[in-house]
Formats: structure tokens, sequence, C-alpha cells
């Protein structure tokens, strides 16, 4: 099975943001992965529901929403009435993970648990059975064009394993060129979210393929 790709619209034109959506979508992308931030949990600011809600009829690809929100709870329902399909809330943000996951699939959406660098995966132990998707973090959070962290690899190894033959997506964010996908691919990923990589040039299309290795 090949490898999906999801770019991040971090990376994207804000200004021509449904444009650029369509785009990804035409040049073969797989999922459209959003990174909304709060400035607490990172330090940065980004989307909220009404822009998602904005760039959805512009394509039909899977929203892959990522919530770098603390607390994510009160919000989980706006995201999902926005338009998102998959949610994925922080372990580190979340003192009541295994309601949150609940709540993302009484919403009728598929739930996401993601991992800082420095958060160890025995966090997903007890919630696997609640899970559609893992998210390993290999840059912490906040920001585009940061340098892939090679201690990463043996996470996710360890989470391919633990996952073993459930239905759940192995996904990972951060620093994601041609040149470290192979290395994240043989580790068992399953989704490599990129935003610099594909939107650094024209070509999408390219960018793209030039990811699944
Ligand atoms: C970082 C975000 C990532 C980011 C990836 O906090 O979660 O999705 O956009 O950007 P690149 O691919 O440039 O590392
Ligand atoms: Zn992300």
């Amino acid at each position: 099975m090949t490898v999906k790709i999801a770019p991040s619209i971090l990376s994207a034109d804000f200004a021509r943001l449904g444009d650029e959506v369509k785009a990804i979508d035409q040049a073969g992308c797989d999922w459209v992965h959003i990174d909304v931030m709060d400035g607490h949990f990172v330090p940065n600011l980004t989307f909220g529901p009404p822009v998602i809600k904005a760039i959805r009829p512009w394509t039909a690809k899977c929203f892959d929403v990522h919530l770098m929100i603390d607390p994510a709870q009160p919000y989980l329902e706006s995201y999902a009435k926005a338009g998102a399909d998959y949610i994925v809330v922080h372990a580190e943000a979340d003192l009541h993970i295994d309601r949150s996951l609940q709540v993302i699939r009484s919403l009728g959406k598929k739930a996401g648990l993601s991992l800082n660098p420095a958060t160890p995966e025995n966090v997903l132990d007890y919630v696997l059975d609640r899970l559609d998707l893992v998210l390993v973090m290999s840059v912490n959070p906040g920001f585009g064009g940061q340098s892939f962290l090679d201690s990463q690899l043996e996470k996710i190894a360890r989470i391919k394993k633990m996952i073993g033959g459930r239905p759940i997506e192995l996904e990972v964010d951060g620093g994601i060129t041609p040149e470290t996908a192979p290395k994240v691919i043989a580790a068992g990923a399953t989704v490599l979210v990129a935003g610099s990589a594909v939107f650094k040039s024209a070509d999408y299309a390219a960018n793209i393929e030039a990811l699944r290795g």
C-alpha cells in the first residue's frame, strides 16, 4: 500500500487559501492537513472553525485537523461542524484523553491522538481501541520548516508494533522531505504530513510524488 500524503496548508498562501486547497487536490494529495494553533499550547496562532468551513467546499478530500490547542475539548464540536473528518488532539494538552476521544467519535468523526517528540508512546496503552489515527510529531509543534528529529524513528517503529492489526493510521508530521520520507515509511508510517516540501515551489504534483518514496 502506498503512503498517503497530507500537505499542511500552514505553508500555503493564506490570501488564496481556497485556490491553494484546490491546487493540492488537483496535484494528487490524499488528505488536507490543517494545523490549528492557539498561541498557548504552541507559540503561534492559525485557523479557527470559520476558516475550515470556508475552505470545505474547495475539495472533497479528507480534512485532517491537528488541534494544537489547550484545552481542546470545548472546541471539538465546532471543528466537527466546520467540516473536519479526522480530529486529532494532543496527549499533552488534555487531562482527559479517553473522554475527548469518545467525544470525537460520538460526533461522527475519526479520532486521533498526537504525541510531542518528548512524549513516550505508552500514553497510547489504554486508548488504542478508541483511536483511528496516531500522529507522531517529528518536530516540536508550532512552526513549519523545522528539521526532522531522528529520535522519533524508533518511536514510530514501536507504535507500529503496538498498533498491530488494528485499523489505525500512523501519521508523521514535521520535517518531511524526499530525504526523510523513506526512513519514516520504513519505520511504518502510513500518512506523511508535509508543509514546506509541498508548497516550496509551483509544481505541487511533483513535490507530492517526490515524497511517496
Ligand atoms: C507543525 C505542524 C506541521 C507543519 C509541518 O507544528 O504540525 O504540520 O506544518 O511543516 P513542515 O512540513 O514544513 O515541517
Ligand atoms: Zn500538523
